[in-house]
């Protein structure tokens, strides 16, 4: 490693509170071959949180995504269970499905020769196919993937041999609350979705992760976050508030873009957590927000080194979604919290090719925790480097 064409990143505990440390170089932001390592040492190893479990409302629903490098087919079989399949045909390749949600009545037929699958990724016809009374069609359905379900999501593994998920995905939530009580008090695999929004970000992933992970940006560019939550205006990073959350301010009466009353409690919320604010980021792709009334919920598909997917959903109980009660006001002020911070990314991205970032920008005291990060996406991709 030669200086000037890359920085060593060092943990947030190893460094003076009072320094600045160096963020990766501009290079890492914008060159396919660093995306391309990402996509194959990140997003196809570990587990990707894929579509909310309740899109699957049915045997035969179904949505693609793209994880990594692939397209990737989420659906619900006949026995009610989802499942997950390479999106290609095994014939000659082609993409199954191109629609990026929908319904088959009991199967999938390949568009072009017509090679048809069952919701359990089972050849189960293709003309002529009765001419090769001994082809096996297990060996010829589609490519199944593994998955798991959490917090009503549907988490898929591209890998082989995927981590444990327990020691990955909830160990990293666990880290940032302290216990998975903490989250579990929010029910969110019982919440229904009152609002999603996809945002089309032309920002690469880290950006927009760094983003999230500090708060020192919030006094500039969040006028109704630090309305609600002043002590934000201070600008101290979300993630530092493990187990306690950033406090309400005080004639708050919800999170809401003006501050009024929002829903009641979610059954479950403790004492402690109502009136407060959580953030946690789950690696590699999750983001979610904790207030008393609602969750809400990121999930990025990092689709280019320059432009991430995210969508994003509000997360109220059935009884407030049932009830007919505007959730916009409900629903604005993250919204606008989401523009404000993808515009920021967006502003950064074209910059990340500049000779000035060649050796990147630095890390206030307040932002160290994002050095850890680094570290981390650096150790994750280091063995595609050799
Ligand atoms: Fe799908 Fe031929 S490529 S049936
Ligand atoms: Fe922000």
């Amino acid at each position: 490693m030669t200086e000037g064409t890359s920085v060593h990143t060092q943990a947030a505990d190893e460094v003076p509170a009072d320094s600045l440390i160096p963020t990766l170089p501009g290079t890492d932001y914008t060159d396919p071959g660093t995306f391309r390592l990402e996509q194959e040492h990140i997003f196809e190893a570990q587990w990707f949180c894929a579509v909310r479990s309740s899109d699957l409302d049915k045997p035969g629903a179904f949505r693609t995504v793209q994880i990594g490098r692939e397209s990737v087919i989420v659906t619900r079989a006949r026995d009610g269970k989802p499942r997950a399949f390479l999106n290609v045909c095994r014939h000659r390749g082609a993409r199954l499905c191109t629609e990026e949600s929908g319904a088959v009545k009991r199967s999938f037929q390949c568009p072009y020769h017509a090679w048809t699958y069952g919701l359990d990724g089972k050849l189960i016809a293709a003309p002529n196919l009765t001419s090769m009374p001994d082809i096996d069609r297990t060996a010829y359905g589609l490519q199944p993937l593994n998955l798991t379900e959490w917090l009503g999501y549907v988490w898929v593994c591209l890998a082989d041999t995927p981590p444990s998920f327990e020691e990955t995905v909830v160990a990293d939530v666990v880290a940032r609350l302290g216990s998975t009580e903490a989250i579990d008090n929010y029910g969110v695999d019982g919440l229904t979705v009152g609002k999603r929004i996809t945002y089309d970000v032309k920002a690469n992933w880290k950006l927009i992760i760094e983003n999230f992970m500090e708060c020192y940006h919030c006094a500039t560019i969040h006028p109704e976050l630090t309305e609600v939550l002043p002590e934000f205006a201070d600008g101290y990073a979300a993630q530092f508030y493990v187990g306690h959350g950033a406090a309400f301010g005080e004639d708050v009466e919800g999170f809401t873009v003006d501050g009024s009353e929002g829903f009641g409690r979610i059954d479950g919320v403790s004492e402690e957590q109502d009136r407060s604010y959580y953030a946690i980021t789950v690696r590699p792709q999750v983001f979610v927000n904790l207030v008393p009334d609602h969750v809400i919920f990121h999930r990025m598909y990092p689709v280019a080194v320059d432009r991430t997917i995210v969508e994003c959903d509000w997360l109220y109980t059935q009884e407030v979604v049932d009830s007919g009660k505007d959730l916009s006001r409900s629903v604005e002020i993250f919204h606008r919290v989401n523009q404000q911070d993808f515009d920021a990314c967006e502003r950064c991205q074209p910059a990340m090719s500049s000779r000035q970032y060649a050796r990147g920008g630095v890390l206030v005291p307040s932002e160290h925790h994002i050095g850890e990060f680094h570290t981390w996406v650096e150790a994750a991709i280091a063995p595609g480097r050799t």
